[in-house]
């Protein structure tokens, strides 16, 4: 077990290429940290770099106090979980699993010990003598695992080790992983294009975008407090609805109008967010789908109502996508995250001809259809708003738990 302390961390490949920029985190020890990001974002890069698989070109890079820069990739005392599990095809399942055991020449009834823990514990006991060809997809995944627990390394390291697998067995694995990372409480960077296992598995999620870390904080907080824009839009699915909106004055406080509707904003809100300071300017408004209620006797007391066309609906079993459009402008495409082809619900586009597409996450048995008019309520305590130049959000930081490090969204 160790603390991995990441100072300035960055990647020059030899083609000029930054592919990590000034990476700073500080993991602790036995926690699972999260790095995601869209494909390119350099996620693998700085798994390559804590591993020692990739020179580091600037920073510092600590693991459990040592400094690891020149150390290697063998003395680093880490194990590697890849996408392609790689197991030897001509082994059996124990032998895949007690190889690194066999190269470090351990005594043969140790190997013989571990194997079995760690089968037992990765429950494929029943498999042992058999070879990868005879496995399903999971139970392979649970060798790849089992070849690198069996180390007991000092961290463990893993790159997308799902993405194989399909949506089902992917869910019923991370809750596996997971729990046994949590048993073995071994310090562990989990890297994932995916923010649904982000979210999901998790201690802190690290959100990278071009090589740049946007924001690291827990999945609560994260989803809760997006620094910027490009979180706000990342993670969340379907994303948060964005939307350029003006901050006005009146007598009675604050206002934003979004589109035609002119939102009174809450005062603590408002404060919470500095919005005095941006009366008469645009900022860019978000809010996300399920805060944004169909309008009946439960909810009428909410005041934000909106009238709104349905352009779209989505019936998801559980939730009712509705989709509309507000008479606004979208942010700029360079500040949001574009949603990966595999997400994409809808056609729905993110600006339509007479505004931006909202979606809304009405109760499954709302009777909407395409082409219905009816009222929305959003949920005032839960508007973001962010700085339309920077695309960082204007929310204050909560001064009492936060620490140390200065957050991106202060540039
Ligand atoms: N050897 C190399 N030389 C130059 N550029 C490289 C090299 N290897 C990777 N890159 C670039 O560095 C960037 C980051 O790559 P990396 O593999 O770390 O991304 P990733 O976040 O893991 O993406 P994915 O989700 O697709 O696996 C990419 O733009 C990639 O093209
Ligand atoms: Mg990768």
């Amino acid at each position: 077990m160790a603390e991995i302390v990441i100072n300035g961390l960055t990647k020059r490949y030899p083609n000029g290429f930054e592919a990590v920029k000034d990476l700073t985190l500080d993991i602790g020890e036995g926690e699972l940290l999260v790095l995601v990001g869209p494909s390119g974002c350099g996620k693998t890069t700085a798994l390559r770099m804590i591993a020692g698989l990739e020179e580091i070109s600037d920073g510092d890079l600590y693991i459990g106090g040592q400094r690891m820069n020149d150390v290697l990739e063998k003395d680093r005392d880490i194990a590697m979980v890849f996408q392609n599990y790689a197991l030897y095809p001509h082994m059996t399942v124990a032998q895949n699993i007690a190889f690194s055991l066999k190269i470090a020449r351990r005594p043969r009834a140790e190997i013989k010990r571990r194997v079995h823990e760690t089968a037992q514990l990765l429950a494929i006991e029943e498999m042992l003598d058999r070879r990868p060809k005879q496995l399903s997809g999971g139970q392979r995944q649970r060798v790849a695992m089992g070849r690198a627990i069996i180390r007991q390394p000092q961290v463990f390291l893993m790159d997308e080790p799902l993405s194989n697998l399909d949506a089902k067995l992917r869910v019923q694995m991370r809750g596996e992983i997971d729990a046994l990372q949590k048993r073995l409480a071994v310090t562990t960077v989990y890297v994932t294009h995916d923010q649904v296992e982000a979210m999901t598995m998790g201690d802190r999620v690290a959100v990278l975008r071009d090589g740049k870390l946007q924001q690291v904080d827990t999945p609560f907080q994260i989803y809760e407090r997006p620094a910027n824009l490009f979180v706000a839009s990342f993670i969340g699915s379907p994303p948060m609805n964005l939307a350029e909106a003006a901050i006005k004055q009146t007598k009675d406080g604050l206002t934003v109008s979004l589109g035609e509707a002119e939102i009174a904003i809450p005062h603590e809100l408002a404060a919470r967010n500095s919005l005095d300071a941006w009366v008469g300017k645009s900022v860019i408004a978000g809010i996300r789908p399920e805060d944004i209620y169909e309008v009946t006797r439960k909810t009428a007391k909410l005041q934000a109502a909106m009238q709104v066309k349905i352009d779209r609906v989505e019936a998801l079993g559980a939730s009712l996508l509705g989709y509309f459009s507000v008479d606004a402008a979208a942010p700029r495409a360079e500040s949001v995250s574009a949603i990966p082809a595999e997400e994409v619900l809808s056609e729905a586009p993110l600006t339509g001809t007479s505004g931006t597409s909202f979606c809304a996450i009405f109760e499954p048995r709302a009777m909407l259809k395409i082409g219905d008019t009816t009222e929305v309520a959003l949920d005032l305590s839960r508007l973001h708003f962010f700085d339309p130049e920077t695309d960082a959000s204007l929310l204050a930081e909560d001064e009492p738990e936060k620490k140390k490090k200065p957050e991106a969204k202060k540039k």
